[in-house]
C-alpha cells in the first residue's frame, strides 16, 4: 500500500484524464445503442405520434383515409380472418371495397353484411390465385374503370402440417408460391398505374412474423414471407414520388381459422389478439407507418426475438465484426461485434499501473470484477440458448420418429409442436423471464454501474 502523499499529483492528474477519456468512450457507445435501438424498433410509434399531432399543427394536410388514399380498397383474400376484417374496418371509414376470394357464397354473405352495417359500396370477384397467370386478366377486366386507391394484398397460406421439403407436394410448394408470392406481385403491378393515375394510393401488404427467420419444416411459407417484406421495402422506394405509400405488416400468431389446428393458438389472449382487434390496430397505422407488425404485443414479441436473434449471431461472429449489410432487414444492419464466446470471461487480473494509490488500485478491481461479472452473465445466456438450441433438436428428432412411426397420417398436432419449435417456444422455452434481466442490460446501464463504483 502506498500512502497518498507518495502519489505524484502529475500520475493523479493523467490517471483522471484516461479516465475521463474512457468514460466518455464508453457514454458515447451507449448513447449511440440507444439511439440505434430507438431508430429502428419505435420509428414507427414515433411516425403514429407524428401523424396523430399533425392534424392540430397542420389542419389543411389530408385526414381521413380517403382523403389520403381513394374512395376504393381492393381486399385479397376477403371473407375470412384478417382480409374479412381489413373490409369492414376500411367500410367503417366510408372506403368502398372490392373483395377477392374462391368462394361465391362467403363473399356474397360478406358484402351484403358490409353493405349494410357501413352503407358502401361493394363489389366482389371469384378468384382462385393458386391458379396463377390464369386469374389476373379476369380480375383485371373485374376492376377496370374502379378507381382503386387501395390495395391490400392479405391472401395467403401456410403448410397443413411442417415437414421437410422433400415431403411436401410438389403442388403445394406451387401453389406457396402463386398465392404467397405472385399475387402479391402481380396485383400490385395491376394497379400501379392506377394508383400512379390518381396521384396518391396504398399498397398494404401482409406478410408474418415467419419472416423474421428462416423456419426449418416451413422453409417456403416463411421464404414466402420475407419475399413479402423485401418486395415491399423496394416498391415503397420506387413509389415514394408518386405519392403512393407501401405498407408492410408482419402480424404474428391470431385467431384465424389458419390457426385451427392448435387450440392453444385458438383460445387467444394477450400475446396472441382476435382478429378483430388486431385488425383495427392495424388499420390505424395505415399511411403512419412503413413497417409494423400491426399490434402492440406482436411488436413487443418481435423485438424480444429480434434482441434474442442478434444476441446469438454476435456470439456466433466468434468475435469477428460482421459486416454490416447496407441494405436488409434493421436486424441485419446492426448486428453487433462481440468477443468469441471462450474469451467473455475477462482475465481476472489486467496490469495496473505500477505506484497506484491503494484507493485507485481498489476501485480499479471493483470495476474489473463488475465487467467480468457483466461477461459471466453473457456467457451464462449464450450457454442457455445453446442449451436451447440441443433440446430443440432432439424435440424434432423425437418428432421425426413419432411421425415415422405413425406412418404416413399426420396429425395436425405436429403443427404447433414445429412451430413451437421455431418461434414460440423461442420465447417461452428460454425462459425469458429469466434472461430478461441481462439481455436488456443496456450500456449505458453498465456504465452507470462502473459510474457508481467510482
Ligand atoms: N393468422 C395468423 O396467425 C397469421 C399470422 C401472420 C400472418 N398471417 C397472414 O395473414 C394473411 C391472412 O391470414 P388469415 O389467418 O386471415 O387467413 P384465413 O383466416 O385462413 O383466411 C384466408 C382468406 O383467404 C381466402 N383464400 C384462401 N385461399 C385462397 C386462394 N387460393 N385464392 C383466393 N382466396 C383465397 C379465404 O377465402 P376462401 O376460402 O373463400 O377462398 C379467406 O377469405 C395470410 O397472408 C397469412 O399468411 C396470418
Amino acid at each position: 500500500m502506498i500512502p497518498l502523499n507518495e502519489v505524484s499529483i502529475y500520475t493523479l492528474l493523467r490517471m483522471a484524464f484516461v479516465w475521463q477519456l474512457l468514460s466518455f468512450a464508453v457514454y458515447l457507445v451507449g448513447l449511440l445503442a440507444i439511439a440505434t435501438f430507438f431508430f429502428d424498433n419505435f420509428k414507427s410509434v414515433v411516425l403514429i405520434v407524428k401523424s396523430i399531432l399533425e392534424p392540430y399543427f397542420q389542419p389543411q394536410l389530408p385526414q381521413t383515409l380517403v382523403e389520403k388514399f381513394g374512395k376504393w380498397a381492393v381486399i385479397t383474400g376477403s371473407t375470412d380472418g384478417i382480409g374479412r376484417e381489413y373490409a369492414k374496418e376500411l367500410a367503417k371509414q366510408g372506403i368502398n371495397v372490392v373483395l377477392i376470394s374462391r368462394t361465391k357464397e362467403k363473399l356474397i354473405a360478406v358484402t351484403e353484411e358490409i353493405e349494410n352495417e357501413f352503407k358502401v359500396k361493394t363489389k366482389w370477384i371469384v378468384a382462385d390465385f393458386s391458379k396463377g397467370r390464369e386469374v389476373y386478366t379476369h380480375i383485371e377486366r373485374e376492376l377496370s374503370g374502379i378507381p382503386v386507391g387501395i390495395l391490400v394484398n392479405n391472401v395467403g397460406k401456410m403448410y397443413d402440417y411442417p415437414d421437410e421439403l422433400s415431403n411436401i407436394p410438389e403442388d403445394t410448394i406451387w401453389d406457396l408460391i402463386n398465392i404467397n408470392v405472385a399475387a402479391v406481385t402481380i396485383m400490385s403491378r395491376m394497379l400501379i398505374p392506377e394508383l400512379k393515375k390518381q396521384k396518391r394510393g396504398a399498397i398494404v401488404n401482409i406478410s408474418s412474423g415467419s419472416e423474421l427467420q428462416p423456419i426449418p419444416y416451413m422453409a417456403v411459407y416463411a421464404a414466402t414471407k420475407r419475399y413479402v417484406r423485401c418486395f415491399s421495402q423496394a416498391i415503397e422506394r420506387e413509389l415514394a414520388e408518386h405519392n403512393i405509400t407501401v405498407q408492410c405488416v408482419t402480424p404474428l400468431f391470431l385467431v384465424t381459422k389458419m390457426n385451427q389446428y392448435s387450440d392453444t393458438v385458438m383460445k387467444g389472449g394477450f400475446l396472441i389478439p382476435d382478429v378483430k382487434s388486431f385488425t383495427r390496430s392495424a388499420v390505424f397505422t395505415l399511411g403512419k407507418s412503413a413497417e409494423t407488425t400491426g399490434y402492440w404485443t406482436h411488436g413487443l414479441q418481435k423485438w424480444i426475438l429480434m434482441v434474442c436473434r442478434q444476441f446469438r449471431m454476435g456470439y456466433q461472429a466468434g468475435g469477428e465484426t460482421v459486416s454490416a449489410p447496407s441494405e436488409g432487414p434493421p436486424a441485419a444492419r446492426h448486428r453487433v461485434s462481440c468477443p468469441p464466446q471462450e474469451s467473455t470471461s475477462l482475465p481476472q487480473s489486467v496490469p495496473l499501473p505500477q505506484n497506484s494509490h491503494p484507493a485507485i488500485m481498489e476501485k480499479l478491481d471493483a470495476i474489473q470484477n463488475a465487467v467480468a461479472n457483466v461477461a459471466s452473465q453473457m456467457t451464462a445466456v449464450v450457454n442457455r440458448l445453446d442449451s436451447v438450441e440441443r433440446q430443440l433438436s432432439l424435440a424434432n428428432q423425437f418428432q421425426n420418429s413419432i411421425e415415422r412411426t405413425q406412418g404416413t397420417s399426420r396429425s395436425n398436432d405436429s403443427f404447433p409442436a414445429a412451430f413451437q419449435r421455431s418461434v414460440t417456444v423461442s420465447i417461452v422455452d428460454m425462459e425469458i423471464e429469466e434472461l430478461r434481466p441481462l439481455i436488456p442490460m443496456s450500456t449505458m446501464e453498465q456504465v452507470q454501474a462502473v459510474e457508481e463504483l467510482l
